[in-house]
């Protein structure tokens, strides 16, 4: 079976970059270039949700230039893709915190997220100043309201809540991949990717094309023929 919800951890643009003497930005700017196809190519194989992590709330802590040059990139990339992912019939949401993103950033997100709200057969779920701890805390933030204001009783909290309030309402994640070998999860859609499958290729991530993705579903029905029920 192909997975329905698959999350990506698009990461080694910095080594690509340096393996052939770039700045850092080079490997990220590779990387973007590269997602056009691969989600195309996805989306063709049936999957119907992909997540990408674009930017952890850690990655703040790198040096200035770089957090201007990811920040520039994702206005540029939205702003540009835009009448694409309404081509493609394609629904674009984002995860993550709206603190501490620039006005531009956060423009280009909701422009994003309201010209493709009308579509929901393939959705993106862009992980943007995201952090899977931080989203479980919010999401408790938003129950213990709901209690505070007689909306919800705390013997009515399940699982089922939890997943309504989550930053974004989308199936469980079937198949983590991360690229460049680095066999982490790194703060990841930790509540959502509970039950998945984990993918580690060695391939750095401006690399990692149609090609390398067949691979990973092919492990993947692998993996599920010899364990699935
Ligand atoms: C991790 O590689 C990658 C990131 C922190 C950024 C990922 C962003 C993209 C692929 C561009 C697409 C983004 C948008 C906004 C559309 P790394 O820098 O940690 O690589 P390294 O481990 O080799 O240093």
């Amino acid at each position: 079976m192909v997975p329905n919800h698959v999350g990506i951890i698009m990461d080694g643009n910095g080594r690509w970059a340096k393996q052939r003497g770039l700045k850092r930005s080079m490997g990220h700017k590779a990387g973007a270039k590269n997602l056009r196809g691969l989600t195309k190519h996805i989306f063709d194989k049936g999957v119907k949700v992909i997540s990408l992590y674009a930017f952890s709330t850690e990655n703040f802590k790198r040096d200035k230039e770089e957090v201007d040059y990811l920040m520039n990139l994702l206005v540029e990339y939205f702003n540009t893709e835009r009448k694409n992912f309404v081509k493609g019939k394609t629904k674009v949401v984002f995860s993550g915190s709206r603190n501490n993103l620039r006005k531009d950033v956060l423009d280009a997100m909701d422009a994003t997220s309201k010209d493709t709200e009308m579509f929901d057969e393939r959705i993106i779920n862009i992980c943007f100043n995201y952090g899977g701890r931080l989203e479980i805390v919010d999401t408790t933030k938003k129950i213990v309201k709901q209690v505070l204001d007689g909306k919800l009783k705390i013997e009515d909290i399940t699982e089922e809540v939890f997943d309504d309030n989550l930053y974004q309402k989308l199936p469980p994640v079937d198949l983590v991949i991360r690229t460049s070998g680095e066999q982490r999860i790194s703060n990841f859609l930790l509540w959502q990717a509970s039950y998945a499958e984990y993918y580690f290729p060695k391939v750095l991530f401006p690399d990692f094309d149609e090609k390398e993705f067949d691979l990973a579903l092919e492990e993947y029905e692998n993996r599920n023929r010899r364990f699935g029920g």
